[in-house]
């Protein structure tokens, strides 16, 4: 394996300015705050765009990105982190399968619509999609499903879209998850599993930047916002925040991530249970 490079030993320079460049381009178009000690990061994911497209120096790649408006998607697919996995964070699927669902069934709904905004490689999403299919003790047959899901980085949502992933990133699911929602790959898919069909078409990926207009539809059941807000300061996770309330139908829940809290931020919504959120104004 390589050895990373120390600050010191870089193949091209990255000066602070070339860091608080990098900063405050990504600051203004994904609104994604890079902290002090993040120049190693920065600079190990932005080196990748030099060699690609064969630039000196970080200096030229900023006069290139500033001429070339197809960089800038290259630029926040190196840029953004994309941790994610199946199930992260299990008791959100939980309440989403044993408690959301089954009160809307018990108030004669037969349909239901959904957010996954962050949603990376749609490992998330698709945990949404097998718990609405899977682990509800409600039959959902007929229901109508609307789940969208969207990302600002369009490599992932490739991936999302495909559904395909290694066995690795499956391996911890049980058993019977895998053989009711996954296929096993053949021929260019060995090796990988694949999301079953009948999942994938319950959702609708597309491109979207939270910092920008927001294509999805309004009175949304819920939105799973998580692991996303983290990278954003306190005042951008406000707007969000509030706009979020404004898709989100009265009564309706926000679930975010474990190290990420509304509290403080918005009087719109009120802590029902581990980081799940309701709205109430
Ligand atoms: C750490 S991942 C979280 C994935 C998933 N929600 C989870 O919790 O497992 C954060 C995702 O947010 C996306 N993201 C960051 N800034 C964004 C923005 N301004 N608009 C939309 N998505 C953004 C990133 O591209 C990344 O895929």
């Amino acid at each position: 394996m390589a050895e990373q490079l120390t600050s010191f030993e870089r193949e091209v320079p990255y000066t602070q300015a070339d860091f608080n460049r990098t900063r405050s381009i990504l600051y203004d178009c994904a609104g994604i705050t890079l902290a002090d000690h993040k120049q190693d990061m920065a600079y190990n994911r932005l080196v990748r765009r030099l060699r690609a497209l064969k630039l000196p120096t970080f200096h030229a790649y900023f006069s290139y990105l500033e001429r070339h408006e197809g960089e800038f998607s290259h630029f926040i697919n190196a840029m953004t982190t994309n941790l994610t996995a199946f199930f992260r964070e299990k008791h959100h699927f939980d309440f989403l399968a044993g408690q959301l669902i089954p009160s809307l069934a018990a108030q004669g709904r037969r349909s239901i619509r959904g957010w996954s905004a962050g949603c990376s490689v749609g490992e998330e999403t698709y945990s949404i999609a097998i718990a609405m299919k899977g682990m509800t003790p409600v039959s959902m047959d007929d229901w109508s499903i609307e789940l969208h899901a969207t990302d600002i980085d369009s490599s992932v949502l490739d991936t999302a879209r495909q559904g395909v992933y290694s066995l690795e990133r499956v391996r911890a699911l049980p058993a019977e998850v895998k053989r009711q929602w996954f296929l096993r790959g053949i021929g260019a898919q060995t090796g990988k599993a694949m999301v079953r069909p009948e999942l994938r078409q319950l959702v609708r990926f597309h491109q979207l930047n939270l910092m920008e207009r927001w294509d999805v539809p309004s009175a949304l059941d819920f939105v799973f916002c998580r692991n996303v807000m983290i990278y954003f300061d306190n005042e951008t996770q406000s707007r969000l925040l509030d706009r979020m309330a404004q898709v989100i139908r009265p009564g309706g829940y926000l679930f975010v991530g474990h190290s990420e809290s509304p509290y403080r931020l918005t009087d719109r919504f009120e802590l029902i249970g581990k980081t799940i959120y309701q709205r109430v104004k």
